[in-house]
């Protein structure tokens, strides 16, 4: 067990009184001002969680919305790691680390990770602002809110934008997604693996057949911010180009971190634009070395990454990928579990917004 006892490890989070937290703050900026050693009495105060093994949450309300969603003790205790810098040698291997658990947590082994401060919003910018070009043909798959959203930044990057609207409660139909791609030419097809707003799950293995058999040229979009980690997703073998997704869902970590995979083949229809890509800070041009950097071991610089937040992922990955349950088993128990909510749900007499049981989600239900 490492025994961190410097700085903000030191602060016994949630268990600490606000008040004398933000006066020891106030004191300790006002002696360092004049640079006098803080009284020994509130360093010993601030040391009381000095281990993972002492650190616990204190009871609190259960946090049951689809996300944020709560965050382990593990998680937690590692996002409070002391300030560290993002070209430490330390954190370099943490980074890459991450880079390579994230692509086990998609079933991909060749996919592009994007780890970039943000939210899950982020990474619908970075599929409008790198993989269209101004003109270009998307067509968005919509099962409830998000599918505008998406629409909306695809358009706000100069996409020509389609939408295949599904009756609520549903998803997109094969037939009518077949006839879209036979009538036009797209660059991307977008689709809402779980819609948040509608607890809509979208068969993202079929609909990735009928793109392969009828426009194999397009390129596989899928928002998984919603649906990573708790529904069943095979980046490589299912042929999805890009997944994106963010830390606070099924990855059980605070908000704040984007998360994206990229295929090879959508690398290659990024390397192949004509015209540039009209983002700064989304643009994978300044992103893509960055990650190989980490990855190889070196760091690099575009814009400062997420450090503590970086831990924390690195904390959860670490649980879902090298601790029981495994992914396989984590679906299965998501599935089992929710099974029990709609049966409770039922038995109270509630309907599910899903039509059909195909269509229900098992990382949340709406009634
Ligand atoms: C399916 C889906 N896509 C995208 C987003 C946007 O993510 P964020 O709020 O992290 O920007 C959300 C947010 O809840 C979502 O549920």
């Amino acid at each position: 067990m490492r025994s961190r006892t410097a700085g903000v490890r030191g602060v016994p989070l949630y268990h600490a009184p606000c008040a004398p937290v933000g006066l020891y703050m106030i004191a300790r900026l006002f002696l360092s001002a004049f640079n006098r050693p803080i009284p020994s009495s509130s360093r010993s105060f601030f040391r009381t969680m000095t281990s993972l093994a002492e650190f616990k949450q204190a009871p609190h309300k259960l946090l049951v919305i689809p996300g944020p969603i709560e965050v382990s003790d593990e998680v937690l205790y590692a996002n409070a790691h002391p300030a560290m810098s993002h070209v430490s040698p330390d954190f370099i291997p943490v980074f890459g680390d991450c880079l390579r658990m994230t692509r086990e947590v998609v079933f991909s082994t060749k996919g592009q990770p994007f780890l970039i401060s943000g939210s899950g919003t982020l990474g619908w910018d970075q599929v409008a602002a790198n993989l269209v070009q101004p003109g270009e043909n998307a067509l968005v798959l919509h099962s409830g809110y998000f599918g505008d959203s998406f629409t909306e930044c695809l358009e706000i990057y100069g996409a020509k934008v389609d939408q295949l609207k599904a009756e609520v409660g549903a998803a997109v139909s094969q037939e009518a997604i077949e006839s879209a791609l036979k009538s036009k030419k797209y660059r991307l097809l977008t689709f809402t693996h779980v819609d948040t707003s509608t607890a809509v799950l979208s068969d993202a293995k079929a609909i990735a057949e009928t793109v392969k058999r009828v426009s194999p040229d397009t390129l596989v979009i899928l928002d998984g911010v919603c649906s990573v980690a708790s529904e069943e997703l095979r980046m490589d073998a299912w042929g999805i180009d890009v997944v994106l997704t963010a830390s606070q869902k099924g990855l059980g970590v605070p908000p704040g971190l984007s998360i994206l995979v990229a295929s090879p083949k959508a690398i290659k229809v990024f390397e192949s634009r004509t015209s540039p890509v009209t983002s700064y800070y989304a643009s994978w041009k300044k992103w893509l070395p960055i990650m190989k950097a980490y990855e190889g071991g070196n760091a690099a610089y575009f814009a400062t990454p997420p450090v503590n937040l970086i831990y924390a992922y690195h904390a959860s990955l670490s649980q879902i990928t090298k601790k029981a349950p495994t992914l396989e088993e984590r679906f299965k128990l998501h599935r089992a579990a929710s099974q029990k909510i709609k049966d409770t749900a039922a038995e109270l007499g509630l309907k599910q917004l899903a039509l059909d049981p195909v269509f229900a989600a098992n990382g949340m239900t709406a009634v």
